[in-house]
């Protein structure tokens, strides 16, 4: 049997391409790997398209989609929860290695352990968490509630990397993956780079994974994501060329000196912009992150980088959303070039 293996944060994106294109065998059952997703198909898919979606083809096994039960469908036969309130399931969830999280409706409050337990089961996972409030503050740390299980610390994989975190205090965006494949593919050879708001790794760990940078900068304040940050470099074993810095960014030492800064941070990212500007060198690059309502799109954040500069150059390389952050609201990355004029 032939089928495809693609890194589980771009599966669901895949396998909608495949089965427009009737690639996708419907009558074999789309297995997870941990890492991946295993697609059985019926004819060779477009390398190309592999290829953007970083994922392979294979010969192996697959059991008949008849004998295998879908995960909520399993929830739905277990929970004692009153029948009109199964239709409030959530059907999407968030998994990180092997820890779960949910966000249940208020109605499902009452049932929350029950659920805990069966989503656990269900998805073979070790612990439960229940999203009770986002994500929050500078640090960007999850509000989260544990369901089922104790151990919340979970070893995620995608495309080749190891994220070891604890959900529970530390954010993942699973919605940022097309950026962290893309740090992945970003030419840096001999570059020295800085990445302001390194977290765990987000995209440090892509870009020394993949590149050839001579030195990665990972400036992380948090505590306990830099301590993530330092396991995850050694998990990775990139030791060699990432420098992990606990401390506010903008008190790195140094001017002129990075080749590439990284800005992977929302909401107050511009206040950031002049500690980028001094660390980069002339002809640097800038890969600047923002939230932005939809209408000051895209000026916004070109004028943000502009004003920034004051009589230096700024010019724009690229612009991408990367994701809608909430209702009328984007998550974009520009790349620009930094050119001293003084
Ligand atoms: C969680 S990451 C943002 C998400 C990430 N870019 C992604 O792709 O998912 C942002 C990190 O920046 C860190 N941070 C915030 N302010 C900082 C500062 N002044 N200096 C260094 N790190 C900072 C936060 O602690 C957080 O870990």
């Amino acid at each position: 049997m032939r089928g495809v293996k693609v890194p589980r944060a771009l599966a669901e994106e895949l396998r909608v391409i495949m089965a427009r294109r009737g690639v996708v065998d419907k009558t074999l059952a789309i297995l997870d790997d941990g890492g991946h997703v295993l697609i059985p198909v019926l004819k060779e898919p477009d390398p190309e398209v592999l290829a953007k979606f970083h994922a392979s083809t294979f010969d192996g096994q697959f059991p008949s989609r008849h004998t295998r039960t879908d995960p909520i469908d399993q929830v739905r036969a277990s929970v004692s929860v009153p029948e009109e309130l199964k239709l409030l399931l959530p059907e999407k969830w968030e998994q990180l290695g092997d820890v779960v999280t949910l966000r249940l409706p208020k109605e499902l409050g009452p049932y929350e352990r029950d659920l805990g337990e069966a989503y656990a089961k269900a998805l073979n996972a070790k612990t439960v968490l229940r999203d009770v409030g986002g994500i929050s503050g500078d640090y960007r740390t999850p509000v989260v509630k544990v369901l089922f299980g104790t151990d919340t610390v979970a070893v995620h994989r995608e495309n080749g990397i190891l994220y070891k975190l604890d959900a529970s205090k530390v954010m993942f965006s699973s919605g940022n993956v097309d950026e962290r494949m893309r740090m992945a593919s970003v030419q840096c050879e001999d570059e020295t780079v800085v990445d302001m708001f390194a977290g765990i790794g987000y995209f440090t760990l892509p870009l020394a994974v993949y590149q050839r940078p001579k030195r990665v900068i990972s400036c992380e304040v948090n505590e306990v994501s830099y301590g993530y940050l330092v396991e995850n470099i050694a998990l990775n074993k990139v030791g060699d060329r990432v420098e992990p810095i606990l401390g506010d960014n903008r008190a790195l030492p140094g001017d002129a000196f990075a080749d590439r800064v990284v800005m992977g941070y929302v909401k107050t990212t511009h206040e950031f912009l002049q500690t980028a500007f001094r660390l980069l060198k002339s002809g640097g690059i800038l890969h600047y992150h923002e939230t932005c309502p939809n209408e000051l799109l895209p000026g916004r954040p070109v004028q943000r980088l502009r004003d920034a500069a004051r009589d230096d150059r700024v010019e724009v390389l690229r612009f991408k959303e990367v994701k809608s952050y909430s209702p009328g609201v984007s998550h974009v990355v520009v790349d620009a070039r930094f050119t001293r004029t003084s």
